[in-house]
């Protein structure tokens, strides 16, 4: 009982779209009406403004944190188990892809899936973000960076834990929704029509 109220409330800590609220903070356009319009950090930098795309970064890296660790910290003393654990790692992505405040239309799920992943373990977390980093500095696609990395997270949390458990099949769910809402970027990537992180606003298709 405890464990469905955990997910739900992690649904609804995932649901608040940070680039669509720090833009309307910024006076800036909202985010789903230009570039890739993707909710997301990658898209508000198109915009131009740096500040507003880092805040975006950290809210919804934030929040996909806190949904974690209240489950972590506090989870245990209403007998929520790794099980209910894993469904707050899921409750929280969906709740970033499908947000119950904006229509169902959210993000990508990268900066959230960060924030859950060092939420879980630090090392988990650090390893999938210098993934992300290395090929980010290397390519420069946003996108791709976070394919990839998406793709070793679950490598990474089998071999610091060393075992198949719940929290390694939401993270392999969490892993191939993200690669499912990257499938117009994975098209641009193979066409070469990608843009590449630092490019301002232009329509894609
Ligand atoms: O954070 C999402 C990123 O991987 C791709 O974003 O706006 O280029 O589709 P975007």
């Amino acid at each position: 009982m405890y464990t469905i109220l955990f997910a739900i409330a992690a649904y609804l800590i995932g649901s608040l779209s940070f680039a669509v609220v720090v833009s309307k903070l910024f006076g800036l356009a909202d985010p789903r009406t230009y570039g890739s319009k993707n909710p997301g950090a990658t898209n508000v930098l198109r915009s131009g403004n740096k500040k507003a795309a880092a805040l975006t970064l950290i809210g919804d890296g934030f929040k996909g944190w806190l949904a974690v660790w209240l489950a972590i910290r506090f989870g245990p003393r209403f007998g929520v188990e790794d099980s209910g654990i894993a469904l707050v790692v899921v409750g929280v992505f969906l709740g970033h892809l499908w947000p119950v405040f904006f229509r169902f239309v959210g993000g990508k799920g990268v900066a959230t899936a960060l924030g859950i992943l060092l939420a879980l373990n630090g090392w988990l977390g650090l390893a999938t973000l210098v993934t992300w980093l290395v090929i980010a500095y290397a390519f420069r696609y946003s996108s791709l960076a976070a394919l990839v990395a998406a793709v070793f997270a679950p490598f990474y949390y089998g071999l610091l834990f060393g075992s198949t458990d719940g929290i390694l099949l939401a993270i392999v769910a969490m892993s191939i929704l993200l690669i499912y809402r990257h499938r117009k970027n994975i098209g641009n990537l193979l066409a070469g029509k990608e843009s590449r992180i630092g490019d301002k606003k232009k329509a894609q298709k």
